[in-house]
């Protein structure tokens, strides 16, 4: 088991337990609803956790994208935003703080992450060619195979076994990389990606040292670097803790190493600074003059990128506060609480805990369903029904079609929980574990589930199905039978 980190204290009986270094001056109504409820609002979402609605919703931990909690800082930043379509003293703050933070000279404001993704993939990728990452997410390979590029992920093997206790499973495999170079022609590798936290492998992260070497390969090869900074923040806390080279360093100093590697710097800011928006970054102006042009004609004008000035006053905020330690720390803390205590009731869960969120193995979990029948999205919506708690599919569902009809099976099949920073308390982390461990003692009631409507791109957001059985109602005539009357 690893140890937590600076949010986590150790108690008088022993056990480490994450400690919030915040209070909570505003706070939101919830609502946990009884499971008939529940059963009506998965059915009518077309048990696609996407399509619920937050007010039948008790934990939301869809997503930590946009859903961190301000600081009173930001907020109060907020207001004293500078309304303006071009010159916004607001952008010129968040300019520097991406100067200071990321170290990057050009900012190009966008309106989100994938933003970013459609301008370099359009400004730099021509039909054929080839992009080595450690691994896709979703909007990237959306974009990039949009503009008539392959993905080529060259993780480690490492990456996708469920339990591990390498602590970079994030890394891209070097001699891989060079393999890619040499087979494709490095005329046909514009650039290689790395993702900070890799989020669709359950939030893992590689070590600066990879990063060296990457950057090495790529400079011999003439191809840019390119990284996705999204979670660099996290990142930074997983280094620190994990690299030993980086022990003592500080968390602004490990960010500007990172972000030092990079040719181009991309981010998206809901989960940077809890805000929309995003940028792009770089410290070579060739390569600002190639992508400038296209944000005024999808985005906005140069200085708000489609972001409104208060939110672009609150990133400012937001990225400045991405040095502190206690800050990016708290999301992970609780993840690995939570990851231990899943693990030691032996709940497949992916190890060592990452960024983001707690991802559970649904194959580990549901072994009894095929993988043609989504477990990995039947589990978020039999999680819902038991617990109120909203989880995300990440697995074939977020996969695509073949043009033979048959679903390209994604490599791992997983009920990702995000723990958006600063929102969610130690007693309900330990609800949402204790619905989990009864959903496992009683995994033989979940079934499959089948499309009943699916679109052709992106189909997990608004794609709806249809369980393969009555298997909601026998479980919930189990959870009824087991809790009574209680929620
Ligand atoms: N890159 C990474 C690594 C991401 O995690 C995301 C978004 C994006 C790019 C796209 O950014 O949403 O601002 O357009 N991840 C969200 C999530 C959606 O829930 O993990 P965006």
């Amino acid at each position: 088991m690893e140890k937590n980190g600076s949010q986590t204290v150790k108690f008088f009986s022993g056990k480490e337990i994450p400690v919030e270094l915040h209070k909570v001056r505003i706070v939101q109504k919830l609502h946990l609803k009884p499971i008939e409820e529940r059963l009506q609002a998965i059915e009518e979402g077309g048990y696609n956790t996407f399509l619920l609605n937050t007010k039948d919703i008790f934990l939301d931990m869809l997503t930590d994208s946009g859903t961190n909690a301000m600081s009173d800082n930001q907020v109060s930043s907020m207001l004293q935003a500078d309304d303006a379509y071009a010159g916004s003293q607001s952008y010129y703050k968040m300019e520097n703080a991406l100067h200071e933070v990321f170290g990057q000279k050009y900012v190009l404001p966008v309106h989100q992450g994938r933003a970013a993704e459609n301008i370099i993939s359009q400004t730099f990728i021509k039909k054929g060619d080839v992009i080595p990452m450690n691994y896709h997410f979703t909007t990237t390979k959306a974009h990039m195979e949009l503009n008539g590029a392959q993905i080529l992920e060259i993780y480690t093997d490492e990456a996708l076994k469920i339990k591990s206790n390498v602590p970079f499973k994030g890394n891209i495999d070097i001699q891989k990389l060079k393999d890619v170079i040499k087979k494709y022609g490095k005329e046909h590798v514009p650039f290689v990606r790395m993702e900070a936290s890799t989020n669709l492998i359950g939030g893992q992260p590689f070590s600066i040292q990879n990063m060296r070497d990457v950057k090495k390969v790529a400079q011999e090869n003439g191809i840019m670097f390119i990284l996705d900074a999204s979670l660099i923040g996290e990142k930074a806390y997983f280094i620190k803790q994990r690299e030993p080279e980086f022990k003592n360093t500080s968390i602004k100093d490990i960010l500007l190493t990172m972000c030092g590697f990079a040719d181009i710097v991309y981010f998206s800011s809901p989960k940077v600074s809890s805000t929309r928006g995003g940028g792009i970054c770089t410290n070579n102006k060739e390569l600002y003059m190639k992508m400038r042009d296209l944000v005024p004609l999808y985005e906005g004008f140069l200085t708000y990128g489609g972001m409104s000035v208060r939110e672009i006053e609150a990133m400012a905020v937001g990225l400045m506060e991405t040095t502190d330690e206690t800050v990016i720390s708290q999301s992970p803390s609780f993840i690995a609480y939570a990851v231990n205590e899943l693990d030691s009731l032996g709940i497949p869960v992916i190890t060592p805990p990452g960024a983001l969120g707690c991802h559970i193995d649904s194959m580990g979990f549901l072994p009894h369903v095929p993988q043609q029948e989504y477990p990995a999205g039947a589990l978020p919506a039999a999680l819902y029904l038991v617990s109120g708690c909203r989880g995300m599919e990440r697995g074939t569902i977020s996969s695509v079609r073949l043009e033979d009809g048959t679903d390209l099976l994604a490599d791992v099949e997983l009920l990702r929980l995000a723990f958006p920073r600063r929102v969610f308390t130690l007693s309900q982390t330990m609800y949402l574990i204790d619905r989990i461990n009864w959903l496992y003692h009683n995994r033989d009631l979940v079934g499959g589930l089948r499309f009943v409507e699916e679109p052709p791109v992106l189909r997990f957001f608004m794609g709806r199905l249809e369980p393969t059985s009555d298997w909601p109602q026998k479980l919930m005539k189990k959870f009824k039978a087991d809790f009574g009357d209680s929620l």
